[in-house]
């Protein structure tokens, strides 16, 4: 099988941890580069993974014609220029979230990119997750019947740390709703197949002393009439938050626990209920709880890389287009908007 050969820019935080063991395991990668500005840490990396070449300056990576397709984990701040480079370099570029500080600057890299027939893929992964794959087409199949109502949520412990460019506005673009919210605003709309129309939200920096919000709480209005909610922040222990998504239909609800993860997996249970009409009682205990049965559970950037690999070598449409990571972002920026004229915002 042809492998697409990557390059990594940033390769000392999520890269190192979780991509590029999982990009070690697509059968349609192999590892070709990688890159890292801190002292040392190139080198570590690739004799870790048993790279070719490593490089302190992003300029020489892409100038190795060997690198076919560049992974860009950097620090926000730092993907507009990046991008801009590998697209200029002629490389297709598979970007994390979120794309750009900004949906303007999103919007300039993508339309350099597309001029010049690169692909520019972003990282939401967790559109790889078997769960989130299955309860989409599960709704798409009609199984809860319309869509009214959802809820995600999705928090950590962030306190003040020196170098923690999340916490610098400049830096990161925002806080936990840019940081965290951001797949629960993506897997919403990739989930129920609606698009957020209308936000409201309150952020806020309430128990640290940074720059950037440490929580928000987010009401959105969706194109198929559904109300969605979305809490997130970095003020709560991380094992004091299950990581809720909850989607509730005229026909039944999905109710699930730690599928907002980085590792494919979760608890799932399935509320349908019969049409009973009215009940006067209220009574609740008709729904017995079902599952998803037989997910294949696997790594989900492996996953990730060998869709973006697949759509570079065989054409296949891109699964995670920066397009609408791009779109996602243009709703954390109408919640930041509400938040502070203290209004709904349209998108
Ligand atoms: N998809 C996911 O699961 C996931 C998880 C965490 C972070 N992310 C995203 O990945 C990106 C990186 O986040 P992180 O947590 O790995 O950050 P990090 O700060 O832990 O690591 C970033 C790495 O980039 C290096 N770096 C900094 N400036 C650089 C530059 N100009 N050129 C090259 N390397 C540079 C740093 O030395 C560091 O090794 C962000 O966009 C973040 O939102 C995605």
């Amino acid at each position: 099988m042809k492998k697409l050969k990557w390059g990594v820019i940033g390769c000392g935080g999520i890269a190192d941890r979780r991509t590029i063991p999982g990009m070690l395991l697509a059968e349609n990668a192999e590892l070709v580069a990688v890159m890292d500005t801190a002292d040392g840490v190139a080198e570590k990396v690739r004799a870790k993974y048993n790279a070719k070449y490593a490089y302190n300056d992003y300029h020489e990576l892409l100038a190795n014609p060997e690198v076919e397709a560049v992974y860009i984990a950097t620090p926000v701040f730092v993907h507009k220029e990046q991008v801009i480079a590998a697209a200029n370099a002629g490389k297709h570029i598979l970007v994390e979230k979120p794309v750009c500080l900004t949906v303007e600057e999103g919007n300039e890299v993508l339309a350099i990119c597309r001029e010049k027939n690169l692909l520019l893929g972003a990282g939401f992964l967790m559109r790889f997750s078997s769960t989130h794959r299955k309860m989409r087409e599960f709704i798409a199949e009609g199984n809860l019947g319309q869509v009214v109502s959802v809820r995600a949520q999705f928090s950590c412990w962030y306190p003040k740390m020196e170098g923690a460019w999340r916490q610098v506005k400049a830096l990161g673009g925002g806080g936990a709703l840019m940081d965290m919210g951001i797949h629960c605003l993506d897997l919403i709309q990739y989930i129920t197949g609606a698009k957020v129309q209308r936000v409201g939200a309150f952020c806020a920096t309430n128990v640290f002393d940074y720059e950037t919000d440490d929580q928000a709480a987010v009401i959105m209005a969706l194109d198929n009439g559904a109300f969605a909610l979305l809490d997130t922040n970095f003020n709560i222990p991380d094992d004091s938050q299950k990581a809720r998504l909850e989607i509730y239909g005229t026909k039944g609800s999905i109710l699930a626990e730690g599928t907002i993860s980085q590792v494919d997996g979760g608890n799932v249970e399935i509320l349908l209920a019969e049409d009973k009409g009215y009940d006067a009682q209220q009574e609740r205990s008709s729904a017995d709880a079902a599952t998803f049965e037989g997910l294949e559970y696997g790594n989900m950037y492996t996953r990730e890389i060998e869709s973006f690999g697949r759509s570079v070598l065989e054409g296949t449409p891109l699964e995670s287009p920066a397009e609408e990571a791009i779109q996602v972002q243009s709703i954390i920026e109408a919640a930041y908007a509400s938040s502070e004229k203290g209004t709904i915002v349209a998108l």
